[in-house]
This record gives structure tokens, sequence and C-alpha cells, in this order.
């Protein structure tokens, strides 16, 4: 795809840390398809994100292909924006030590993220999962980034950034541009099936009944929903502050089949909670399944599979390289020699 100089820029990514689950869908791929006509697209799977937590190498390695197969299946398009693999551009990196340098140590010690993490993974409390925000940072201020469209609790993560970029534009002269965080309307912030009170992870421990897998099965998801917690006055309507098991509810349904509170409240008024839980399960396996179905097709693809993070990351590399080589000016590095004319070791 070849950037299109008076579209804006929309940038986003998901970390490879699992499977993909119905929260990462609704609040931020679903979204991303809705932009990605109008906007200059750069989509990541952003595996340097995933390491602060330990995970073995063969499963990141599979999760990362698989994630690209599911973006694919989920509507992204890579004809239509650019899709590589964070790992690929060593810019990233780069421009997340500069900003590193940018960033002060109380600002990242108050992200709620930090605080979560740390606290569940209190044995690996490392220096990368601390200046995680300034690495989110780099991927967006790469790409001159417009909005990056993310589920709710990303939102301090992408307030961080413009903070960072406002510090180095003060200091070093305008380089970035502030992007914006663009949030879906609905199920901005999907709530576990088993535990509506805490946010729908793919990290959720226990036996996940609380989590909708983009892989699981029709009975999977139909038993979850189920399942899933609510209250017992058995009326269906929106009210998140009493009834936040329907209210979670209502908002996914609301958020596939673009029904409204108020109709889904007056479609099933008189319907008992059982009735409302299958038509939400039905509605999302009719979205789910055939995505399995193309994701399935494509991971059979693995040359394909290639060729498309290969594209991405040369087109990706070429944008990231103008900033990163923007910012070396305005900090002082000497202009880096072409690496061609580099004499040879030993001559
Ligand atoms: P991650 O991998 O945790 O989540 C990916 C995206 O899915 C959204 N999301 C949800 N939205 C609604 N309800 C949920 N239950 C739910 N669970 C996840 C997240 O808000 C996110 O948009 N730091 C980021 C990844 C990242 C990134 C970036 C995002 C790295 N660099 C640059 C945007 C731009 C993260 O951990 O997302």
């Amino acid at each position: 795809m070849e950037t299109n100089a008076k579209k804006p820029t929309l940038f986003s990514g998901i970390k490879p840390s699992g499977t993909l689950t119905l929260g990462s869908y609704l609040g931020a791929i679903s979204n991303w398809t809705r932009y990605i006509d109008d906007y200059n697209s750069i989509l990541c799977i952003v595996d340097l994100h995933t390491i602060t937590v330990r995970i073995p190498p063969a499963e990141l390695r599979r999760n990362s292909l698989t994630q690209l197969a599911y973006y694919i299946a989920c509507g992204i398009d890579p004809e239509k924006c650019v899709l590589f693999i964070q790992s690929h551009v060593p810019a990233h990196a780069e421009l997340a030590w500069v900003l590193d340098c940018y960033t002060m140590f109380g600002e990242l010690s108050r992200m709620t993220q930090f605080k979560d993490k740390s606290a569940k993974n209190a044995d690996n409390i490392n220096a990368g999962l601390f200046t995680y925000p300034v690495l989110m940072a780099a991927d967006i201020l790469l790409y001159n980034t417009d909005i990056v469209p993310v589920g709710d609790d990303q939102r301090q993560h992408v307030e961080i950034c413009r903070d960072i970029a406002t510090r180095f534009n003060n200091i070093c002269g305008e380089t970035f541009r502030l992007p914006t965080a663009v949030l879906p309307k609905v199920a901005a912030r999907v709530m576990s099936l088993s535990d509506p009170t805490s946010k729908m992870s793919k990290s959720e421990t226990g036996d996940q009944s609380g989590c909708i897998f983009l892989t699981d099965s029709k009975d999977d998801i139909v038993r979850k929903f189920r399942r899933a917690v609510t209250d017992s006055e058995a009326s269906v309507y929106y009210d998140e502050e009493n009834k936040k098991g329907i209210s979670n509810l209502m908002s996914i349904y609301s958020s596939i089949t673009g029904s409204s509170f108020d109709q889904i409240a007056n479609d099933f008024a008189g319907k008992g909670y059982g009735d409302f839980k299958l038509a939400v399960a039905e509605a999302v396996c009719d979205r789910l399944m055939p995505i399995q179905e193309k994701a399935n097709a494509l991971l059979s693809d693995k040359a394909y599979l290639e060729q498309v993070y290969s594209e991405g990351a040369a087109r990706a590399s070429a944008l990231a390289r103008r900033t990163l080589d923007k910012v070396y000016r305005k900090v002082g590095f000497v202009a880096k020699p072409r690496m061609g004319r580099m004499p040879e070791a030993g001559k």
C-alpha cells in the first residue's frame, strides 16, 4: 500500500501474548476496519512489548503468526494498510531509547497498567515493564500518527505519549504530531463474563470461562454466555452501576448488531435472561465463525503470511526511518555513514 499524503494516519497494535479475545476484537480490531479506507493505516503485532512478561519463545512465534492471520481474517486487508511485526522494524527500539531520555521516572511510576502488572508479576518487575509506555510512544510517534484506535485501558498510555511528544517538541523543536486515542462508542471496555467487575482479558487465570477467545468453538461460546454472571432482576435494560453483567452483554450485542440499548431493551422486554444470553451468543458466533474459517485457511499458507509481513516491514521501515533520522539530527547525533561505504572488517 502506498501512503497517501492527503489522508491522516492511524496506528495501533496488539500484543501476541496469547489468543485474541472478544475484548481486543470489539475494543480495537473492529474499529480499525471502520477507519481503514479513510486513513493511512499502520497496524502492528507488537512482539517487543510482549516479552515484558515471560513467554516461551515457540509460543510467542506461534502467537505472532496466528495473530497476523486473524488480523487479515477480521478484515484488515494487507492491500489497504501497512501490516507488520514490530521486531522487524528496529526503529521502534531505537526511538524508544531516545524517548526514554525525555520521560520522567515519576510519570512512568503513575501508570496504572505498570502497577497492575507488577502486582501480578511480583517476581519479574523488570525495567521493560516500567518503560513499556515509552516503547508504545515510539510506536505511535514514528509514523506521525493522528489517531490511535484502542480500548479504554490504553487511554492513559496514549496520554503519556502526548506528554512525551510535547516535552520533546518543546526541548528540541517541533518534531512529533500529537496523536489522539479513539475509543469505540460501545464496548470500549468489555468485561469478563464470569466477573463483570473486571476486564475481559487473555491473561485471566483459572478456567477462563469469563473470556471469549476468537478461536473458541461454537459450543464453548454458547456455554460461556449461558453461564455469564448477571443479576436476579430478570429484566434486560442498561444500568452500568447496578446491572454490570447485563450491561456488559448489551454492549457486546450492541457492538455486533448495531442495535441501540433502547432497542435491545425493547426487543427483549418480557423475555428472560436465558433468551437474551442465547441471542448474544448467536450474534457472537455468527461474527466469529467465518473469521475462524478464514484464519485457518490463511494459517495453512505460511508463504503468503511471510510475504505480507515482509512487505509490511519494508514499508514500515522506510516510513519510520524518516522520523528517526529527523530525531537523531535534532538531538545532535552525527549523520550515519551510508552502510555501502563502510570499510570491510580487517581492511
Ligand atoms: P493489548 O494487547 O493488551 O490489547 C490490544 C487492544 O485491545 C484492547 N482491549 C480491549 N478493549 C475492550 N475491552 C477489553 N476487554 C479489551 N482488552 C483489550 C486494548 O485496549 C488494545 O487496544 N499496549 C497495548 C499494545 C500497543 C499499542 C501500541 C496499542 C503497543 N504499542 C501502540 C496502540 C498503539 C496493549 O497492551 O494492548
